[in-house]
């Protein structure tokens, strides 16, 4: 089965790029079929989650042409079908973006309920609100969200909970729907954003994304754009929370730093240096860490695609902690693996009371889901001694060329399949 090896011991040093970001990626490749039209996607990660959403979209008729790793040329005007149930999509949350996408467009859509990382319950609930405010008929058979409606009219929403993936998707349904529609508490991420301005570049009216109010004003059709995708906050947060735990110092290049401002924050309160400028930011971990608090919360608040990032380092960090997950009611599994490296966390319903330790020992880890596998490559990286790390599936639906990035830091990490292949790599590491 394929692992991560690990040898821990060495500080991170250097530059690495960051990607596009995922969470915007997944939602704009589903909107790019709402129009006719040639739509070409620049800084597309080459994800496994990405590469699931291009083959659905080849599996209803949608043309796509890689032009290079990360850009791709797309071209709906040929759609033969709009039920997506291919095995692939079953297994990512972003699935259900076909549903917006669709329904906005063509006022009709089949997709298989989505799957996604085993975090907590994950309901779609407040999608299908806003689907039915807008008019369309929804029910779930057979596995499948069916959704269809004669016509689709503007209406005022209100979000019962901040929720990406519903403001993004009722926010694709209504851009060629009659009349205004207004999203009250949405969700107000980089993604978000990121997506309101792609549609806006296919012609659509979306205003104030990135506050809890968006309006849209429904327009006839959409038109073909050219898009670049801004750089992935959480992938650029796991680099600068790696820089910390392993004492290192690392710059996180085409990035916006605004975008990372509670990360840096919380680096800074723990004892780091953070030094911004227009698109990079420097991390160095020169003292001991030391320990804070921290609540996970939508944007602006700290990521809880970064609590396992941030507990990984806590618990490296002089003092005690507490970090509280208030987005998803399961997200502390990994730290069972943590204390089999040496971590002293104590987890009590969505709290982790963390007692720093003075460093954590090599083990054999398995990845529980994508963000805590990458969290518990840092873990390893810091440790004393080699760690394997099983299930790196899930790390690598979201981060590209992980182990590359991390070698050309400084890191002793490969990507191993064998026994033989663990053993030459204890030998040749010490
Ligand atoms: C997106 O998931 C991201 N995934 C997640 O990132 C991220 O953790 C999450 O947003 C929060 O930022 C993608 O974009 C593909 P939500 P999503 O809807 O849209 C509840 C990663 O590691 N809720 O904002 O599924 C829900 O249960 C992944 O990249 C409802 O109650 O998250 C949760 O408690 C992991 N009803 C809260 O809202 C709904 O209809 C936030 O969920 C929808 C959500």
């Amino acid at each position: 089965m394929e692992q991560y090896a690990i040898k821990g011991g060495n500080p991170l040093v250097g530059e690495v790029e960051i990607g596009g970001a995922k969470n915007a990626a997944l939602a704009i490749l589903a909107a790019a079929a709402m129009t006719d039209e040639t739509v070409i996607i620049e800084n597309v990660p080459d994800l496994r989650d990405t590469v699931v959403m291009l083959k659905a979209m080849e599996s209803i008729g949608i043309r796509v042409e890689r032009c290079g790793r990360h850009t791709v040329k797309i071209n709906s005007g040929a759609v033969s079908n709009l039920v997506i149930e291919d095995d692939g999509i079953k297994k990512i949350r972003a699935s259900y973006y076909f549903l917006g996408a669709l329904l906005g467009k063509y006022k009709k859509a089949e997709v298989a309920l989505p799957g996604g990382c085993n975090i907590g319950l994950r309901p779609i609930d407040q999608h299908i609100k806003g689907f039915r405010a807008l008019g369309a008929d929804v029910r779930i058979e057979h596995g499948l969200i069916i959704t269809e409606a004669g016509q689709l009219r503007g209406s005022h929403i209100y979000l019962d909970v901040v929720t990406v993936g519903a403001t993004i998707n009722v926010m694709m349904a209504a851009v060629m729907a009659e009349g205004q529609t207004i999203i009250e508490n949405a969700a107000k991420e980089p993604h978000v954003v990121d997506v309101a301005n792609f549609l806006n570049s296919m012609g659509a009216s979306i205003k104030g994304a990135g506050t809890d109010v968006v309006r849209i004003r429904g327009v006839q059709k959409l038109h073909g754009t050219e898009y670049t995708i801004i750089p992935d906050q959480i992938e650029a947060g796991t680099f600068m929370f790696a820089a910390a735990v392993t004492k290192g110092d690392v710059t996180v290049k085409n990035v916006i730093p605004k975008h990372l401002e509670s990360i840096s924050a919380k680096l800074i309160e723990i004892g780091c240096e953070v030094e911004e400028s227009d698109d990079a930011v420097r991390v160095v971990a020169a003292k001991p860490l030391t320990h804070t608090h921290v609540k996970t919360l939508p944007y602006p608040g700290f990521p809880t695609d970064m609590q396992p990032q941030i507990t990984v380092a806590l618990g490296l960090s002089r003092g005690t902690s507490i970090v509280t997950e208030s987005i998803f009611e399961n997200r502390f599994k990994y730290v069972d693996e943590l204390t089999r490296m040496g971590a002293s966390i104590k987890v009590e319903s969505n709290t982790a009371i963390i007692d720093g330790v003075p460093k954590y020992t090599g083990a054999s880890l398995t990845a529980p889901d994508l963000r805590a596998g990458a969290a518990l490559v840092t873990a390893a990286l810091a440790a004393e001694g080699v760690s394997t790390i099983d299930d790196i599936k899930f790390i690598e639906r979201g981060y590209e060329d992980f182990p590359q990035k991390l070698q050309s830091l400084g890191a002793q990490i490969e990507k191993i399949n064998t026994e033989r292949e663990l053993r030459k790599f204890r030998l040749k590491t010490g």
